[in-house]
């Protein structure tokens, strides 16, 4: 029996008609489906529209012998159990047959006691083989799982192991950071209370005026690194809404022109614009203080900061901020929003920390936005943040922007 108990299909082929006919009967009384033909090309065709559990070919025929017949099956229906029957002397050529995919030979003339434990141990056999497949192929895809779960485990365990990394690196330029302002406190604190050292009182002035910028400092440095923290471990609070650019920009205009004037740097702004933008008005303006005092604070005398925008196809702005700076070079850029990188500005006399830019990475993220920058050296460079637009009767498009960028 064959699964869910239907009997085993059997194709016979005998070109001995009463012979096949004979071999039908009696295998149909034990419980066999039986299809009987007469030569090795009818049984070719017909395998072509019905599956068979087992084939039943005598060896010596005209046309197809039962060798090629057995060849030709099995590459029809590799699963296929084939049982060749032969005459006394043609052993040797069924022993052939059973090279070539036969699963055992039977002698004629038999009886039928003879034959039906040969039929029932090739259905075993080519039941084993299928189950065997199966068990096979069950392996490959679990080898194949087990493969992919293990280069997802070495990549989290690199991706652990590079957070892990930056995160040490992130530390030690921190305490290092925090040092710095607090040393300078220590040490002027320490001059104005030595008795040794004496200081007029305009000194004693200034050394204070230096304890307070540094205090300073350090708040400040104190206060991104908390932020940074919090975002981290996503403890920011994000409130999208929906926002008028025009009054952001505003805002921001106000924030940023002493700072504008004080570095000599022209700022330009767009016309008025009716776009509702969908972000957090807080973080918005931190972001693009952050982006517009970088843009002047790396500017050359005389420079321009443009903040502009342009609306994209798909329902999202782009925000510019474009500076006539000292730009960036390819290597530069790379290390862009790394922590505490200053790229190797510590020297000129503006101040920072370097850590302005990946804190306002962290909360463009946050903001559902995204930011990129271009730039070149000695000519400037332009960041961007996109975010998702709420509503806009404006239509402006890049190819202004297009204009001012030129690398
Ligand atoms: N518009 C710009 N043009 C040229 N270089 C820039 C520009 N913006 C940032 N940079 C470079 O990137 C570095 C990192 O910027 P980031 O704002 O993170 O730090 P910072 O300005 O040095 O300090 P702070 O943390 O106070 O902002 C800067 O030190 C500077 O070298
Ligand atoms: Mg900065």
């Amino acid at each position: 029996m064959t699964m869910m108990g239907t009997p085993p299909n059997i194709l016979i082929v005998d070109d001995e008609a009463v012979h096949m006919r004979a071999l039908c009967d009696i295998l149909g009384r034990h419980d066999y489906k039986t299809t009987g033909l007469i030569s090795g090309e009818a049984a070719l065709e017909k395998m072509q529209t019905e599956t068979f559990d087992l084939l039943l070919s005598d060896l010596m025929m005209p046309g197809i012998d039962g060798i090629t017949l057995v060849q030709a099956a099995s590459k029809i229906d590799s699963n296929l159990a084939c049982i060749i029957m032969t005459g006394e002397g043609s052993i040797a050529s069924a022993v052939q047959a059973m090279k070539v995919g036969a699963h055992d030979y039977i002698v004629k003339p038999f009886k039928v006691s003879a034959i039906l434990p040969v039929l029932a141990r090739a259905l075993e056999t080519r039941r084993l083989r299928m189950e065997n497949v199966i068990l096979e192929q069950r392996q490959r895809a679990h080898t194949a799982e087990l493969n992919t779960l293990n280069s997802e485990l070495e990549l989290a365990k690199k991706e652990a192991e590079r957070a892990n990394h930056e995160k040490s690196n992130f530390l030690s330029h921190m305490s290092h950071e925090l040092r710095t302002p607090l040393n300078s406190i220590l040490g002027f604190a320490q001059i104005l209370q030595s008795e040794s050292i004496s200081a007029t009182p305009e000194e004693r002035k200034k050394f204070l005026r230096n304890i307070e910028n540094a205090g300073k400092h350090l708040l400040t440095l104190i206060n991104e690194i908390l932020d940074l923290a919090q975002i981290e471990s996503g403890f920011i609070s994000i409130s999208l809404e929906p926002i008028q650019l025009a009054k952001i920009f505003e805002e921001c205009r106000a924030m940023i022109s002493p700072i504008a004037e004080k570095f000599g740097i022209r700022m330009i702004y767009p016309e008025y614009m009716d776009v509702l933008v969908f972000s957090d008005k807080t973080r918005l303006k931190q972001v693009l203080i952050n982006l517009l005092s970088n843009a002047i604070k790396y500017n050359n005398k005389n420079g321009s900061v443009t903040l502009d925008y342009e609306l994209t196809e798909v329902g999202r702005i782009r925000l510019f901020v474009i500076d006539t700076g000292i730009g960036l070079s390819a290597e530069q850029l790379k290390f862009i929003f790394q922590p505490f990188n200053r790229l190797g500005r510590e020297k000129i006399k503006e101040e920072g920390t370097g850590i302005g830019l990946s804190l306002t990475k962290k909360i463009v993220e946050a903001m559902q936005a995204e930011i990129g920058v271009a730039s070149k050296l000695d000519i400037g460079s332009t960041f961007w943040i996109e975010l998702p637009v709420h509503k806009s009767t404006s239509s402006k498009n890049i190819n202004s922007i297009g204009d001012i960028i030129s690398y």
